[in-house]
């Protein structure tokens, strides 16, 4: 008995690829509700831009503040943001979509939030909360596109990989901060005897 063909029918597939050649990379085959990934998108692309103004105005004010470890590790996740954003615009724009770059109401579509913070602990902690919310938003993406945008989802879960990455940076700078005496070194210390 011959093996089963892996596509059962290459010429169908290939009359589709040419009558739909001008809908790019969205094939028939493509199972997602189009209109909504990319409205997904464009929340997912906001949320990384904030992030990126937060992440470098958080750079900026620590860079004076004898604080050049944690200021350059601001400045890596921002500039890991804004790969994320230009990944999430790419794929919106594959799916026939239009990135949303305007400023105006960014911070609406945004997930996370710009908060400034008023000390470098305050920064690291509202970085911390961002990620966190990132990284639950981006996990219930991934479980909506499931298998039927499978290009998608391995981008999202790349991303979200990423993320939980810098929510643990961010963890073991507070740790480290905590451990020199900054003004949270009490919370902490009483949040693990209670653990
Ligand atoms: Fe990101
Ligand atoms: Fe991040």
């Amino acid at each position: 008995m011959a093996a089963k063909p892996f596509v059962s029918d290459i010429k169908a597939i290939r009359e589709r690829a040419r009558e739909h050649i001008r809908k790019g990379a969205v094939t028939e085959g493509y199972k997602a509700d189009r209109g909504t990934v990319i409205k997904i998108l464009n929340e997912a692309l906001a949320t990384e831009l904030v992030c990126v103004l937060r992440y470098k105005y958080h750079y900026y004010m620590a860079s004076g503040i004898h604080s050049k470890g944690v200021a350059a590790e601001f400045l890596e996740h921002a500039n890991e943001e804004q790969t994320h954003a230009d990944q999430i615009a790419q794929r919106i724009t594959q799916l026939d979509g239009k990135p949303n770059l305007s400023p105006e109401g960014l911070l609406s579509r945004s997930h996370s939030e710009y908060v400034e913070g008023h000390d470098v602990v305050e920064m690291i902690e509202e970085d911390l909360v961002a990620e966190r919310i990132a990284i639950d938003s981006y996990r219930e993406i991934i479980q909506y596109l499931g298998n039927d945008d499978p290009t998608t989802r391995r981008m999202m879960e790349e991303i979200l990989a990423k993320e939980e990455e810098h929510a643990e940076d961010l963890g073991t700078l507070l740790e480290q901060l905590g451990q020199k005496g900054e003004p949270n070194a009490e919370p902490l210390k009483k949040a693990k005897a209670h653990a």
